[in-house]
C-alpha cells in the first residue's frame, strides 16, 4: 500500500528526503544533478523546493503502510511536446531496492494520472540507466524516440506507456 502526497518541504520531511536522496549515489554519479558525497539536507531542500516551484509540476513523497518515507516523485503534468502527463523522475530508497516498491509507486502514480482523465504517460531515461531502462520496461512502457532531454542535453530514451483500466504494469 502506497500514499503519494505533496511535499511539504518541513525539517522532518526534508530529513527524510534526504535519507532516501543519499542512499542512491550512483543514481546522482549518473546522471550529475547532485555531489554523491554531498547529499545535505541544504541540496535537498534546494533541489525540490525548485522543482516544486515550476508550474505544471507535481512533486511527491511516496509513504509505505508504516508511513516510512520509500519513494520520490516529480510529475509534469502535461508535456508542451504531446500533451501526455510525465514521470520526470522516480527515485526509491537505495536500501529497498528490488521488492517492488518502485512498481507499487508507478502504480499509485499511473491510478492518480488516469483519475485526471489521462490515457497515457510518458518518461524520459537517460541512456547511461540501464537498470532503469529494464524496469520502466518491465512496467509496460515501450521506446518512442531517442533525443537529448531538455534539462542538460543528456541522451535520453523516450519512453510512453498506455494507461489501461488496471493499476501497475
Ligand atoms: C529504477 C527504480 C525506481 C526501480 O525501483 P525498485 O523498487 O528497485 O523496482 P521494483 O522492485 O519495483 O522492480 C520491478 C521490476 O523492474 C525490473 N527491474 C527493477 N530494477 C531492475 C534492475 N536493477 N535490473 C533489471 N531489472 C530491474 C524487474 O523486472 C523488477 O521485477 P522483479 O524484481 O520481480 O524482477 C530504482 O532502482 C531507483 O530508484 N533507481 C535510481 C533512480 C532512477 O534511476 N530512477 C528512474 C529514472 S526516471
Amino acid at each position: 500500500m502506497i500514499r503519494l502526497a505533496a511535499v511539504v518541504l518541513d525539517d522532518d520531511e526534508i530529513s527524510e528526503l534526504q535519507g532516501v536522496f543519499a542512499s542512491n549515489p550512483d543514481y546522482w554519479r549518473l546522471s550529475g544533478d547532485l555531489e554523491p558525497g554531498a547529499v545535505t539536507l541544504e541540496a535537498v531542500r534546494d533541489m525540490v523546493r525548485a522543482e516544486a516551484g515550476v508550474e505544471g509540476h507535481e512533486v511527491l513523497t511516496a509513504r509505505d503502510g508504516n508511513g516510512a518515507l520509500v519513494g520520490y516523485v516529480e510529475l509534469l503534468l502535461n508535456h508542451p511536446r504531446d500533451g501526455y502527463p510525465w514521470i520526470g523522475f522516480l527515485l526509491v530508497h537505495g536500501e529497498h531496492r528490488r521488492k517492488g516498491l518502485g512498481r507499487a509507486i508507478a502504480g499509485a502514480v499511473e491510478a492518480r494520472l488516469r483519475g485526471c482523465g489521462a490515457t497515457a504517460i510518458g518518461l524520459g531515461v537517460l541512456e547511461n540507466n540501464p537498470e532503469a531502462l529494464a524496469f520502466w520496461t518491465a512496467l509496460g512502457c515501450v521506446e518512442l524516440d531517442r533525443r537529448p532531454d531538455v534539462a542538460k542535453g543528456r541522451p535520453t530514451i523516450v519512453m510512453r506507456k498506455a494507461l489501461g483500466s488496471d493499476v501497475g504494469g
